[in-house]
């Protein structure tokens, strides 16, 4: 028999169970739903809003369903609907009579607005966890290769020199952002909503203060109606995922090319490259593709979720109950992505030879050029204008700019002398990026050093 079902006059039909039973899902709730009782019945006892025995008798028989339900001994079935009413109904069942006390001063609205928020305060901390040796895999990548040089694109066009290690800081500074944004949901979230009631607090004498102690919250949620009814944290947290795969399928994206026999500038480990049924001679960047995929799965999720939540009145509605599903999957798969991803990068091996063959064409010192002869006086759009020219010459001749004569190269301006070779050589294009951000060593070393003291912070 329902826990409601004094009102009614008959039973609500099977199909209906089905569809309105949230325990299917809700049940990876049970822990953070049994400490939250034990913390309210242990604020009712103190309070004297029921008896300290009562209290204490209550906290006893939810240790054991904790212990039971750990260990997978108790069913969750239909019947119970939602986790809610399944701890409460186990514990009446082991207790008697002084269970029903547990849900006074309490709605199930402010229950499940409780237990999502504390599943989802260590999701976030665990996510942000998993972030952290990612980031410090590329800063291991980027200190092993400060002076392997590769092309930097714009439009997938070999556009400037750079190293490898500027592009893996490139990436740690993209996941950094991500860690603070976690860091940043989890401090506004931090509020506890037990004692908002149904929607409109209770004419208990709570202590929810005391309850949010209990429960290691920072705050109690200030007003009733939006405590009972708040699922930004969700949408926000949904967000910061959201961006957390999406730098991840860039990358992915990178990798999956430099994989490609048309780049083939890393190799992923065995381990983390799958092969095909037919064609022997296949090494698939399998993991990178579905990191790629998988991000289209957690953007889905942050869509559903915000159109679940648009035009809802206040305060709770049924629909809100489709808020777990969005999350839990948003969850779990970037916590299956980020483990594996991390061992895919850390292991992939470099094939520096053809990196610094791409850049070697494609007249990728093209701007150095230029500011060669503005530094020996050129306003920089004449240089460009010359350099325009020099290329166009090379292409129509199959040469390089390193490969031109003195002689070409003055039929052209009469600025260019001996010293140019120096000034496009690639390793000195790279060098010469001495600016704040830039690709060479000792830009990118400072790059480095400021990301491990913001990863020494978090240890
Ligand atoms: N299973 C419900 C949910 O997940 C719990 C809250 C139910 N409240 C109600 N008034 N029906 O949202």
């Amino acid at each position: 028999m329902k826990l409601w079902s004094g009102r009614f006059d008959k039973n609500t039909d099977q199909l209906v169970d089905e569809l309105n039973a949230s325990i299917t899902f809700d049940q990876r709730l049970f822990r953070e739903d049994i400490t939250g009782s034990m913390a309210h019945a242990k604020m009712l006892g103190k309070q004297g809003i029921i008896a300290v025995e009562e209290s204490e008798k209550i906290i006893e028989g939810l240790k054991g369903i904790l212990e039971d339900m750990e260990a997978g001994k108790i069913p969750f079935l239909i019947s119970d609907e939602d986790i809610h009413m399944c701890v409460e109904a186990e514990l009446t069942r082991r207790i008697g009579d002084t269970g029903k006390r547990l849900h006074t001063a309490r709605s199930r609205n402010d229950q499940v607005a409780l237990d999502f928020r504390m599943y989802m305060k260590n999701q976030v901390l665990e996510i942000r966890a998993l972030l952290l040796p990612l980031i410090e895999v590329l800063v291991k990548m980027a200190e092993n290769n400060l002076d392997t040089i590769m092309p930097a694109y714009t439009h997938l066009q070999r556009a400037q020199p750079s190293t490898f290690a500027h592009y893996m800081m490139s990436y740690a500074n993209m996941l950094k952002r991500d860690v603070l944004r976690l860091e940043d949901c989890y401090e506004r979230m931090d509020e506890m909503p037990l004692g908002c009631g149904a929607l409109t607090g209770t004419t208990y004498p709570i202590d929810r203060q005391f309850v949010a102690e209990q429960l290691g919250f920072a705050r109690v949620c200030e007003n009733s109606l939006d405590g009972v009814s708040d699922r930004d944290y969700c949408v926000e947290i949904l967000s910061a995922l959201s961006i957390i795969m999406m730098h991840l399928s860039r990358f992915s994206e990178e990798i999956i090319m430099w994989c490609s026999w048309e780049f083939k500038f890393i190799e992923l480990d065995d381990a983390y490259s799958t092969g095909s049924s037919i064609m022997p001679q296949k090494k698939n960047p399998d993991i990178a593709e579905l990191v790629r995929g998988k991000t289209g799965r957690v953007y889905g999720s942050l869509m559903g979720f915000l159109t679940i939540m648009k035009a809802l009145p206040l305060a709770y509605n049924k629909d809100m109950q489709e808020d777990k599903e969005q999350v839990f999957d948003a969850v779990d798969t970037v916590k299956a992505c980020l483990p594996v991803f991390t061992a895919m990068i850390d292991t992939m091996t470099l094939n520096k030879e053809n990196m610094r063959n791409a850049a070697s064409r494609g007249f990728i010192n093209a701007t150095d050029c230029a500011d060669y002869m503005v530094k020996k006086g050129l306003p920089f759009r004449d240089a460009y204008t010359v350099v325009g020219k020099l290329v166009n010459y090379c292409i129509n001749n199959g040469k390089t700019l390193e490969s031109l004569s003195m002689d070409e190269y003055k039929s052209f301006s009469d600025i260019f002398e001996d010293d140019v070779y120096h000034a496009i050589d690639l390793e000195t294009c790279v060098a010469m990026r001495l600016s704040q951000g830039g690709p060479s060593k000792e830009s990118v070393q400072a790059q480095i050093a400021s990301i491990k003291k913001f990863l020494a912070e978090k240890e």
